[in-house]
């Protein structure tokens, strides 16, 4: 009996008779050839049936195989230069496992979003949206890979939380044994915690933020990896975020050029990335907006036409630092220098990508937090145990949130954000 085989391993096995066990995917027929497009989910492979090798009940067999329907291939793997793999599979024996009941709704032709957003469980079997999902799979690598050769540990923090860290106006409430919980928007509290005790750490979660816009950078469930430093400064914090992008970008770049040339990645633009990415405050990019007419003043935030602007025709990252305190989190150091302002950051990718990094230094003064609380409307009682980590050995700290869809996003070139998440979560949409 052949040996069953993935197509991504097919390589290993030229000249010699292997199974595929997979899908259909597309096909071909002429009166002599049927030409099965098989996937098996570590690739694509092309599988060809020839009436005079494999005989006319096979050839009839293969001939008749309905989209989607699930198949064991046996054959002899031929390189091929023409193949996308650079090999394919000459098969004499096909096997069907199972034959749609009905006929599958996704053919290879357009459909529209609405369509396929009903159908996401299927629509994953797609090439791009294979293609972004190995992609955003090597990104969470590489991120690990990353935190956890510096020294980092990895902290898992709670889902079900007290109270919120980014803000009242985003928390999803939930029902908890009776009292009211509301679900994470946010590790960091925890992961400062976490940081007193283990020095450098990161959680890598969901987080859930109420989002009532519909954009195409605004998920109501995402995933976040948030690295925290015990004794670490802004600078620190903006430079591990650096070093992150540029390995996560740099291994995206050595170990997915298939998927992205699936997904058509124009990749000039990511092989130049390289640290230090370019800086400009707050204050100069509210002196650019308004030189480009954008209806802003000193104070206000960033909306995605203004992110537009300031990342216009650069091929890097572009950090923003600076910015003002009143509309950053309560947790935010400000500026000894000059308090109206935080040590905080954003950065934001290039070629529309938006902000994908936010981060900063942490008050680590009891009173300065107990200010911002009663300024912020949030309830002490709730924050009683972070106060404790300005009670017992503050230290200056700091971190980062790496939103990961918003990195896959910009990677895989992809234009709306619900492709980079298998199962998207949005204002309008939770199904399936
Ligand atoms: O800037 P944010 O809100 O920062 C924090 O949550 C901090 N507590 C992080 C920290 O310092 N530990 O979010 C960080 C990143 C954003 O830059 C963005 O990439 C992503 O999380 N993000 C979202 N991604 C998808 N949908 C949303 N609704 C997002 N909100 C934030
Ligand atoms: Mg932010």
């Amino acid at each position: 009996m052949a040996p069953t085989t993935s197509i991504a391993s097919m390589g290993a096995h030229a000249g010699r008779e292997v199974t595929l066990a997979g899908w259909l995917y597309n096909k071909r027929d002429s009166k002599k050839l049927v030409f099965l497009q098989i996937r098996d989910g570590s690739g694509i492979c092309q599988a060809v049936v020839s009436r005079a090798d494999a005989g006319d009940d096979a050839f009839e067999r293969a001939a008749k195989l309905a989209q989607e329907c699930s198949v064991r291939v046996t054959g002899t793997v031929v390189a091929d230069a023409r193949s996308k793999g650079g090999f394919e599979l000459h098969a004499h024996k096909v096997e069907l496992v199972h034959a749609p009941t009905e006929e599958y709704p996704i053919s290879p032709k357009e459909h529209g979003v609405d369509f396929l957003m009903k159908r996401r469980h299927l629509w994953l079997r797609s090439t791009k949206q294979w293609a972004t999902l190995r992609v955003r799979a090597a990104i969470i690598r590489a991120i690990r890979e990353h935190l956890d050769g510096d020294g980092f540990t990895c902290v898992d923090a709670p889902i079900f939380t007290p109270s919120a860290c980014e803000g009242t106006t985003t928390l999803f409430k939930v029902d908890y044994f009776g009292e009211p919980a509301f679900l994470s928007q946010s590790g960091q509290l925890y992961m400062e915690a976490a940081a007193m005790a283990l020095g450098k750490v990161y959680c890598f979660g969901p987080a859930f933020r109420a989002e009532k816009s519909k954009t195409r950078r605004h998920l109501t469930e995402f995933w976040m990896v948030e690295p925290e430093i015990a004794y670490g400064t802004m600078e620190d914090s903006a430079a591990l975020a650096q070093s992150l992008i540029c390995h996560v970008v740099a291994r995206v770049l050595a170990t997915c050029a298939r998927e992205l040339e699936i997904l058509e990645r124009d990749t000039t633009g990511l092989a130049k990335i390289a640290a230090p990415f370019p800086r400009i405050t707050y204050d100069e990019a509210i002196v650019t907006l308004k030189a480009a007419g954008h209806d802003i003043e000193w104070g206000g935030d960033f909306g995605a036409p203004d992110e537009a602007v300031l990342t216009a025709g650069r091929t890097q990252p572009l950090i923003v630092t600076g910015f003002p305190t009143a509309i950053k989190a309560f947790y935010m150091k400000p500026d000894p220098a000059r308090p109206e302002v935080v040590l905080g950051y954003d950065i934001l990718g290039p070629e529309g990508a938006g902000e994908i990094v936010g981060g900063g230094q942490r008050s680590d003064d009891l009173d300065h937090l107990l200010a911002q609380l009663a300024h912020h409307e949030l309830p002490q009682q709730a924050f009683e145990w972070y106060l404790d980590l300005r009670r017992y050995g503050s230290v200056p700290h700091s971190g980062f949130g790496i939103g990961l869809e918003r990195t896959v996003a910009w990677l895989c070139g992809s234009p709306h954000i619900r492709e980079t998440i298998p199962f998207p979560r949005m204002l309008e949409h939770k199904e399936p």
